[in-house]
């Protein structure tokens, strides 16, 4: 009886606020607070008192001696020098299972729909997942995605990391609902990083529906929040997404967007006085992209398959950008999108000459490939020529290859061309594609 009592005791004590001040705030610059004498590791949280009494919940990012550096995770209101800086818990680690699907959350994995809190059965790691990658499976069944055009030349794999590339309002956001709704995967985790807030109802309503959410988990940081929970958002739809992985899914990730991830950790690594390299980006931000890219991808064999789709902003269409070449070095395959597809009304506007998917030859039979190949040949012929026809400088006879890639572009142009609202299955895709290349 006694030791029922102490026991409960105890238990009731996990409760209590630790309420001893261990430090007091010298410095706010920016997003970064500095607290003299609350000496806690890279990692762990305190919390910092506001002007209206409230406590503002802050992850240790740094130190300096004795001053320690903090990322709170909302906008803070109303701080003094000298408010009190207390530790606080770390972070509990999130439950996870099957009752997350359809669920919209924050990166700290608190809902944000309205149906009550998340739990789950299985504990779900706070780092990147990690697998060796002697051990990794490899890609080796293709993957529906819906989109005719990458379905037939541009073919992805289960496991395949891709990023979809164009400057802003070319249509990434839009191409990425497309596939959100018509992919085959199992499980679908969507993370919307630092993109405009009016976009993410749009997105559940619209690019998701109904079904769509059904079988997704939807992470939003959107571009009013703070950078430190833009990078715990993305790393949640990770971890996340490999959790269903390891569960034996076919599981699809898609991230809107990776450059996003990119700023905020540059935001944050200015904050904490890190010098700028290349176009202001410190070096940790190119180190932390490839770490991010690698958690993706298969599992060891036995698990399902985790595949993953960025976007990447290429600002004034400048596909120099450090970001856009960092990623299109570390992902297995690019998607670009031409304004001057866009510009003309051609959606999706995806430029396959310019585009590539490096595992399409590990998942496509050779059949297909040789209709994919010339598929882009017959195009970009068109291509080189289309502008002279009208001006009489083409003339049918001349050559073979051009008279066939004349009569063929209306098929070529019908084949790119999707409607938002419909689907194209993958064996149609490549069907379609064979039919035209006959
Ligand atoms: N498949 C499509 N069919 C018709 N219109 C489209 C299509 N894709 C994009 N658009 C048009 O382009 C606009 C911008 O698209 P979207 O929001 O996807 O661009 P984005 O590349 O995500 O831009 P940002 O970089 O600013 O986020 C849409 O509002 C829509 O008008
Ligand atoms: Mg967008």
């Amino acid at each position: 009886m006694l030791d029922y009592k102490l026991d409960e005791a105890l238990r009731s004590l996990d409760g209590v606020q630790l309420a001893k001040v261990a430090g007091r705030l010298v410095r706010v610059s920016g997003m970064l607070l500095e607290s003299l004498g609350c000496q806690r590791s890279t990692g762990q949280r305190c919390r910092v008192e506001q002007a209206d009494g409230s406590l503002l919940d802050a992850q240790v990012v740094g130190f300096n001696r004795d001053i320690t550096y903090l990322m709170p995770f909302k906008k803070p209101v109303g701080l003094a020098a000298g408010s009190r800086v207390f530790p606080a818990k770390d972070e509990a680690l999130l439950q996870i299972d099957e009752s997350w699907l359809g669920r919209v959350v924050n990166g700290l994995g608190e809902p944000l729909d309205e149906r009550g809190k998340l739990s789950g059965r299985d504990p779900l790691p706070v780092e990147l997942p990690r697998v060796n990658p002697l051990r990794r499976r490899p890609v080796e069944a293709a993957l529906d995605v819906g989109v005719r055009a990458i379905n037939g030349l541009l073919t992805l794999g289960k496991g395949q990391r891709v990023g979809l590339f164009a400057g802003s309002g070319v249509g990434k956001s839009v191409l990425l609902g497309m596939i959100t709704r018509q992919t085959k995967a199992d499980v679908v985790v969507v993370g919307l990083i630092g993109e405009r807030g009016r976009e993410v109802q749009e997105f559940i309503l619209h690019s998701l529906g109904e079904e769509g959410l059904r079988k997704a988990v939807v992470v939003v940081a959107p571009a009013n929040e703070s950078p430190l929970m833009r990078l715990k958002a993305t790393e949640l739809c990770h971890s996340i997404a490999a959790y269903f992985r390891d569960q034996g899914q076919d599981v699809l990730l898609l991230v809107d967007s990776l450059t996003r991830y990119a700023m905020a950790q540059r935001e944050i690594a200015l904050a904490l006085g890190e010098p700028p390299a290349t176009k202001g980006y410190p070096p940790s931000v190119f180190g932390m992209l490839p770490e991010l890219v690698e958690s993706a991808g298969n599992g060891e064999s036995g698990s399902g398959s985790l595949s993953a789709i960025y976007t990447v902003l290429a600002e004034g269409d400048d596909h120099q950008d450090p970001i856009v070449d960092c990623a299109r070095a570390i992902l297995d395959g690019h998607i670009v999108l031409s304004r001057r597809l866009a510009d003309v009304g051609h959606y999706p506007a995806i430029d396959i000459s310019a585009s590539v998917s490096r595992c399409m030859s590990q998942v496509g039979e050779a059949a297909h490939l040789a209709a994919g190949r010339q598929f882009k040949e017959f195009y970009s012929t068109f291509e080189k020529i289309k502008e002279l026809i009208p001006l009489g400088g083409y003339t049918p006879g001349m050559d073979a290859k051009t008279d066939r890639a004349v009569q063929l572009a209306p098929s070529l142009e019908r084949f790119l061309r999707q409607e938002v609202g419909s689907g194209a299955e993958l064996g149609a895709s490549i069907a379609t594609l064979q039919s035209i290349i006959k």
